[in-house]
């Protein structure tokens, strides 16, 4: 069922082959006279041309929407706040209000009566900073460990990998169940060394949907003595509703004895603006592994609770808005909502001839794979119909797949949805056109010469910044390598888009 990468190649091959960037002065340079406003502002709407048109309704992943009214109190609150700083609390009490209200919200939210946190710019900063709780907990109660490891299953959120390798930790990977995609409690049992400072689950994980069983993972965490985090960045503001609609949501919370820290995004479906997250510990003794101080240097005296220091009350403001806006009642609607519509595509796709669902998702993220042709052709297929739909390659857990976040702005549009499926399916079925060949591409790659990798991007219709319309090709390759020449490429990909 997983891909096992059936390309050989290694970093040693394709590293000889890496593109520069472009060296020539073509840098943008600041005006030498301002413009007005009333320009500037036009402007910046025209660079919106190309993006992803989430208001369409069509989009089903990277913008969570609530709806018209709240996004004109988000963009409201977020500038009537933009300059405050949240570098000083003492200065800015308002935010300090702010922040102690929305991480309350929270707590209470996801069981934690003796919770404390802290209010964060995003998933990937709540969870560093779980990390680094964890690190420097381990630095003073276990001194012994020079080489801390954070063991996770494969399905954990790439963040940690990137906290990880940002903190000096090592990520110890387990596999899941291969048919459910959770994490197997005992594997978390047999990866642990005398290095282990923490283990990760997920609620639920991004790629699947599915929740890791958490109380069974928290059991062996108390019996094991290790710290145990969950990663509720996208179930922390949906399932707590869930829960209480009635649906069959597991414990996942601190409800969950063991559960030692969270990580949930308020601007996932707590429909924030982004920039906004929260990061928890069951206990107020574990924060203090959590700050940063300094009073050494010469400047002011620096008390961070968070990564960032200087940073804008903008996203903290909108947080709070919205989740007063919203309310419990309107976070149930909202769930009820899109749980009806997750249901409608799964039963859609129950019995489906060419696609599946991946495992048996608990809220409204799905993955659908093919049995018959690439679902690359598909996501391809269905962006031609004005359908975004993100595709998300083969891994050591699953096979190619197209993930879907079912979102409040989707709901209206499901049947719509599903009928151009029906109709891109048939389409794809219809042509049979044969899979992409990637014998030239590997030819190329083998070759080995300098400009390899500018010969095949020219194959693959990448040109200077530019992707072709159709991403099969480059998907099924990137598929198809091995990660660490995934990553490569990716980089090197990285580095020509972000010059001028
Ligand atoms: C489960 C999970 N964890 C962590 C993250 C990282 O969050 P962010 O992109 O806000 O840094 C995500 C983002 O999708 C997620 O789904």
């Amino acid at each position: 069922m997983p891909c096992d990468n059936k390309l050989t190649f290694n970093i040693r091959q394709v590293s000889k082959i890496c593109r520069y960037p472009k060296q020539d002065n073509m840098q943008t340079k600041l005006p030498a006279k301002g413009q007005s406003p009333a320009l500037l502002l036009q402007t910046l709407e025209s660079f919106k041309a190309q993006d992803l048109p989430w208001q369409s309704g069509r989009v089903f992943g990277y913008v969570y929407d609530a709806g018209a009214e709240s996004q004109q109190l988000l963009r409201q609150a977020y500038s009537n706040f933009l300059s405050e700083n949240a570098l000083d609390p003492t200065v800015f009490p308002s935010l300090l209000k702010l922040e102690n209200d929305v991480v309350g919200i929270a707590a209470n939210l996801l069981h934690g009566d003796t919770a404390v946190g802290n209010f964060t710019t995003g998933g990937t900063e709540s969870i560093m900073l779980a990390l680094k709780t964890a690190r420097d907990f381990a630095r003073e109660k276990h001194p012994q460990i020079t080489q801390p490891e954070v063991v996770l299953p494969h399905t954990a959120h790439a963040a940690f990998h990137k906290a990880c390798h940002f903190l000096g930790l090592k990520p110890v990977v387990i596999p899941v169940d291969l048919t459910t995609f959770r994490a197997i409690p005992e594997q978390f049992v047999e990866a642990t060394t005398e290095n282990t400072i923490l283990w990760v689950a997920s609620a639920p994980s991004y790629a699947h949907g599915v929740i890791d069983p958490i109380e069974a993972i928290a059991q062996l965490a108390l019996q094991t003595k290790v710290l145990f985090h969950v990663d509720a960045c996208v179930g922390g503001f949906y399932l707590p509703f869930a829960q209480q609609l009635g649906y069959p949501i597991p414990a996942f919370d601190f409800s969950v004895k063991g559960v030692t820290s969270m990580s949930a995004d308020f601007h996932k479906f707590g429909y924030a603006a982004k920039g906004a997250s929260v990061v928890l510990h069951h206990h107020a003794d574990m924060r203090k592994y959590q700050l940063f101080v300094n009073s050494s240097w010469a400047g002011y005296t620096m008390i961070n609770t968070t990564v960032l220091s200087t940073k804008s009350g903008g996203s903290l403001a909108a947080c709070w808005a919205i989740l007063h806006y919203l309310g419990t009642e309107g976070y149930q609607q909202h769930v009820a909502a899109t749980m009806q519509a997750t249901q409608q595509i799964r039963q859609h796709l129950a019995n489906h001839p060419h696609l599946f669902v991946l495992g048996n998702p608990d809220m409204n993220l799905l993955a659908i794979a093919s049995r018959s042709f690439s679902v690359f052709r598909l996501a391809d297929a269905m962006r031609r119909r004005g359908w975004y739909v993100q595709p998300q390659l083969a891994s050591a857990s699953s096979v190619d797949n197209i993930h879907l976040s079912v979102n409040p702005s989707n709901v209206p549009h499901i049947a719509e949805f599903l009928q151009d499926l029906d109709a891109a399916v048939a389409e794809i079925v219809a042509e049979a056109k044969p899979a992409v060949d990637l014998a030239p591409i590997l030819a190329i790659l083998q070759s080995g010469t300098p400009d390899a990798l500018a010969q095949i991007s020219a194959l693959l219709g990448i040109s200077g910044q530019d992707l072709p319309e159709d991403l099969e090709a480059i998907n099924t390759l990137l598929s198809q390598l091995p990660p660490a020449v995934r990553e490569f490429f990716l980089k090197d990909f990285a580095n020509q888009l972000y010059v001028d």
